[in-house]
């Protein structure tokens, strides 16, 4: 297999990184594309930060071993603790809280909001990168959501667990949106752009900034600079994996709409001591 066959790697602890395939299969549709979902295991950010590293160090070994050309980590959770990470692959590898940061960048914003999982929230990474990259005084506001991530990942179609998910939304997002009055909210765990719909229909005229965008469009200009995108004329497929339930995963991937799965398999997780 040449280099620009190879497949794309996708990870995160569960579905949420399907966000970042939908992406990605719109901006790349000739790219194989592997998945990683932790479903044992999920949430992340509610973990210790040794536990989310060991935990993602499996998964990215498992992309090593599948040989893929490029590896995105569409989960802010690991994004966060991405450097104690990236040594254990060999390609390049995409992560979700700089997309999102380089997203602000480009937008004329005042006021930040940003939502995540408890763990991205704990870090600070987004305000720190944010103000970062920006040349004028940004203010930059985040909330961290325990149980968002997971209401969102099994609540899908079902419509009582949509009320919970909104539920949980207002608790959370309104002080932001309707005291602070923030310009935009990045959505900063990657399983809230899965219900982007519910978000803007509770606040519509607030402007939501989805990392999985940004992601897609580095990764396209990544294979564009090196000559690195697949030279096949027809559409790739989509390959996933779960540590959780095979048939769950089958059903969210059609829920969210996404394209050419190819097959959804089983794969042990890594046991916690
Ligand atoms: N989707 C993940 C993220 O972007 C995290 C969800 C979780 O496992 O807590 O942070």
């Amino acid at each position: 297999m040449s280099y620009s066959t190879r497949p794309i790697g996708v990870l995160d602890s569960g579905i949420g990184g399907f966000s970042v395939v939908r992406q990605v299969q719109k901006l790349l549709p000739e790219e194989d594309l592997l998945y990683f979902g932790d479903g044992a295991h999920i949430p992340y950010g509610n973990h210790a930060k040794e536990t989310i590293v060991d935990m993602a160090r499996y998964m990215f070994q498992f992309m090593e071993r599948q040989g893929v050309k490029a590896l995105l980590v569409a989960c802010n959770t690991i994004s966060c603790v991405i450097t104690q990470c990236e040594s254990a692959v060999t390609c390049p590898v995409f992560n979700a809280v700089q997309a999102g940061a380089d997203a602000v960048s480009k937008l004329k914003v005042d006021k930040v909001g940003v939502i995540s999982t408890v763990f991205t929230h704990n870090c600070r990474i987004y305000p720190k990168i944010i103000q970062a990259q920006s040349p004028r005084k940004l203010v930059v506001l985040s909330c961290g959501c325990p149980d968002l991530a997971r209401l969102v990942e099994h609540s899908l179609g079902d419509p009582a667990g949509m009320a919970l998910v909104e539920d949980n939304l207002r608790q959370e997002l309104d002080h932001m949106v309707w005291e602070d009055k923030v310009d935009c909210c990045v959505l900063g765990c990657t399983h809230y752009p899965l219900v982007a719909d519910r978000i803007q229909r509770l606040y519509p005229g607030l402007r939501l900034i989805d990392p999985a965008e940004e992601m897609a469009r580095a990764l396209r200009a990544h294979f564009t600079r090196g000559g690195l995108s697949n030279p096949r004329k027809s559409p790739g497929t989509l390959t996933i994996y779960t540590t959780g339930a095979v048939a769950e995963y089958a059903l969210r991937a059609r829920q969210v709409g996404l394209e050419r799965v190819a097959s959804v398999e089983y794969y042990p997780p890594m046991e916690l001591s």
